[in-house]
Order: structure tokens, then sequence, then C-alpha cells
């Protein structure tokens, strides 16, 4: 198993590319299934994840060509994928697949939507707590759908296709979002879906389904208005920017001081993380290139932070966060209300010398006046990130174990640090 190997104590200075995002890219590869024509996707990231949901795909009878190299293309250029779900061979998502990566389970609306059935396996727990998928379900049954649960599957019907439906969210939910629109882009009459998510891959996704020819109406906003079609086509659509990724490269500047310009990046996608690093002291300007991320001299002052769904502090960069605050000058508050159990790199970080204590679902942190280097691990893939955050500025040398949670999620981490003057490398075996 690869490790990455961290000596601290370097800023960053450079520049680092923005990749496609992930958590839009796995959607859109999944939305190939609503469609017998080609979907070619642009700016695709090279992951881990994206390469199993090919395998998935690949299952149910999806060809899906990854495009070569054209001249004048960068080094950390994104691929082009040519998906092709012209027919559908099988409508059965099997256990040892689905569990590995839990987005896979989303392909249940599309396969239910085009083929009147669906059987995918339920995705089981994960590191980052029990993720249920009742809200998915509960979105396909108002869509007409016949749910069963057998065996450790899910059983979906309809024999004669959806059908529009009202679905009013009582929390709000990413996965549940998506699978609504879905779903609702095939059937027949109206829907509309109350409290959805607002993130910005929802709407990226929406995007692509309309230029495929759905009519969908509000898609980032809490209301959508979706009115079903008979037949989608194909398209072509460049997946958006990681905001991710981008934050985590701007706390990585916040983190060791420096000066780095983030090619690609879109700051009013990640605003209300820009708006804690700059109050943590963090210089942000964005320029018609990207993000340029700055903090000289001055130390990292303290936060409170509750995250929130889009346009609130995300989940997802809630451990990188709370990386950079075990550094700050003073004592910091961060409250997690999206995910139990979201905590698991607390203990790593304490393995650095990091001060923090745990009550509930909020974590207080006391900053220290440095960090050492430790041989850690990490559980899930926003986790391991916040350790190489952490060892960044460690004195001496850290061993990062279990570095398959960062190629789910991260291109190339390693190259985009180095090339900005961190002492980083990959140690295979
Ligand atoms: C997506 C993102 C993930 C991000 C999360 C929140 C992808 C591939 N993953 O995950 O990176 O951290 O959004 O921004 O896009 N819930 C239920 N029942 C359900 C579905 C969800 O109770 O049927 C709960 C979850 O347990 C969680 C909350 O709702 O507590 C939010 O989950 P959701 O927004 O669906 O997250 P994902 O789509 O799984």
């Amino acid at each position: 198993m690869d490790r990455i190997r961290i000596v601290g104590g370097q800023p960053l200075k450079g520049r680092i590319p923005i990749s496609g995002a992930k958590n839009a890219t796995l959607p859109l590869m999944i939305a190939s299934l609503l469609t017998d024509e080609p979907l070619v996707l642009e700016n695709v990231p090279r992951l881990a994840d994206v390469a199993l949901l090919q395998r998935i795909l690949g299952n149910h009878g999806v060809d899906v060509m990854v495009g070569g190299k054209r001249p004048g293309d960068g080094e950390y250029d994104g691929q082009t994928l040519h998906i092709s779900a012209k027919r559908i061979v099988d409508t059965t998502a099997p256990y040892d697949l689905v569990s590995r990566m839990r987005a896979s389970f989303w392909v249940i609306a599309p396969l239910v939507a085009r083929m009147g059935e669906a059987k995918v396996s339920l995705p089981g727990g994960c590191a980052i707590g029990t993720r249920p998928v009742d809200l998915l379900l509960m979105a396909l049954r108002n869509l007409g759908a016949e749910i069963e649960i057998d065996g450790g599957y899910v059983l979906a019907r309809a024999p004669h296709g959806l059908r529009g439906g009202e679905i009013v969210f009582p929390k709000v939910t990413v996965s549940g979002t998506h699978t609504a629109l879905m779903g609702a882009v095939l059937a027949k009459g109206a829907t509309v879906i109350e409290n959805a998510a607002c993130e910005p891959e929802i709407a990226d996704v929406a995007d692509c389904l309309v230029k495929m020819g759905a009519r969908i109406k509000g898609a980032g906003t809490p209301r959508i208005e979706i009115e079903g079609v008979a037949r989608l086509d194909g398209t072509r659509h460049r997946v958006l920017a990681d905001r991710i990724e981008t934050g985590t490269y701007a706390m990585a500047v916040a983190m060791t001081g420096g000066d780095v310009m983030l090619d690609g990046a879109r700051p009013e996608l990640l605003q209300a993380a820009l708006d804690v690093l700059v109050e943590a002291g963090v210089e942000i300007a964005a320029t018609n290139e990207g993000l340029r991320v700055q903090r000289n001299g001055a130390g990292i002052a303290p936060v409170t932070v509750t995250t929130a769904p889009f346009p609130g502090f995300p989940t997802d960069l809630q451990a990188q966060l709370m990386a950079l605050m075990t550094r700050a000058k003073g004592t910091s508050r961060i409250t997690e209300t999206i995910f139990e159990n979201r905590f698991m790199h607390v203990q790593e970080l304490a393995r650095f010398g990091a001060d923090i204590r745990l009550d509930g679902e909020t974590a207080t942190i006391a900053g220290v006046p440095r960090l050492k280097g430790a041989p850690v691990m990490a559980t899930d893939l926003r986790a391991s990130v916040s350790l190489v955050i952490a060892a960044l500025v460690a004195e001496g040398e850290t061993l990062v174990n279990r570095v398959y949670h960062l190629d789910r999620g991260f291109e190339r981490l390693e190259d985009k640090l180095s090339a900005c003057g961190a002492e980083i490398e990959r140690i295979s075996g």
C-alpha cells in the first residue's frame, strides 16, 4: 500500500491547477444512463472513484472511452470521457461494487426511469456514519416507483415508467436531490422538489441534463421544477471546478504561509470557506485566472465555524479547517451538523501534538505553537488530506498511511504540492 512522506516547514509558492469536481463528475457519469446517445464529459479528474464508477457503469453495459491527449494539452488538463449507454444489459448493481463507493447507489434513479426496474445493493455504513438512503427511496416512491428491500438489495419497479410528483425533503440531501432530479426528468408530467440541496454540483448536473433536452427550472435553489420528457439526447459538458480541492489547497497555503495561485478556481463556489480564511488572517484575491491565496508573516487567528448545506461552510472542508486551527493563536470551535461521527481525524491530529477536545458535535481546538511529525492514517478522504495539511508545518517527518483514501478524491496531490516547494513524496509498496 502506498504511503506519503512529508517533511514540514516549507512555505508554498507557485501555482496549483484545480481539477474538475469529483462530486459533479460522479452524478454526471451516472446521468449517462438516461440516454441511448453518447454523453461526452470534459475536464474529468483522474481519480480512483472515477475509475471505479467506469467499472460499475461497464457492468450495466455502458461503454466508456477515455479520450487521448491533444497537442497543446497541459500536464494537468482533465480527461475527456465518451460515455455511451446505448444498450443497458443489466439493471443490477451488485454489493461488491456499491459497497466500495456509496455514490454508485445513485444509478438506481436513471435505471428505473429508463428501464422500469433496478436492483441495487444497499451501500452499508461508512467511516463517517450510517448515511441512510431512506430519502432517496422516498423520492423514488413519490415518483411512482414500487420499492422493496430484499436480501440487502433495493428493488425499484415502475413498469409503465415514473410519473411526476411532489417531493418535499425533510432535510437537505445532495444524494436525495440527485436521485429526485434524475428520476423526474424522464417521468410523465411535472415534479416539484422542495427543500432541494443547492450545492453547485446539483446545478452542474442540471445544466448538463438541460443540454440533453430535460426541462428543469430552479436547480441551485431550494425549489426545483421539472417537466418530464419522453427521451433525452446526448451532449457535451465540461465539469465545473472542484470547490473542495480549491478550499483544501487554500487551507494548505494558510497553514504553511506563502503565495499560491489556484488556477481555474471559482471563488463564488466556496465563499463561506473563503470568508472564514479571511477572518483567520489569509489574503485572498479573485483574478480572472482563479484565486490567489497568501499569508505572509501574520499568525493564524482562531475562528468559530458550523458546517451547513450550501451556501454554508461545507462539511467536506471541516477536517482541513480543523488541521489549520491546531496552529491558531487562540481557541477555535468547529461544529459538524451534516454527518455524525465525522471527527475521525481528531485522534490522528492529536498524534502531531494538537490540542482538541470533543463534546458531541463540537470540537474545541486550542492552538499550539508547534506540531511534530508522526506516522498517521485516516479513514476517509477529507480526513486524510487534513493530516497532509498538518504535516506540511509539522517539525520532522510524517508518514501518511492508507493513501488510497487520498487517491479517491485528490488528483496527484503530492505533485501539485511539491511543485509549490513542499517536501512531499509518494512511497510505493
Ligand atoms: C454528498 C457528497 C459529500 C458531501 C455531502 C454533504 C458526493 C459524491 N458526496 O454526499 O462529499 O459531504 O454531500 O455535502 O456528492 N441522509 C439521510 N437519508 C438519506 C440521505 C441522506 O438521512 O436518504 C442524511 C445523511 O446521513 C447526512 C445528510 O442527510 O447526514 C446529508 O447527506 P447527503 O447530502 O445526501 O450527502 P451525500 O449525497 O451522501
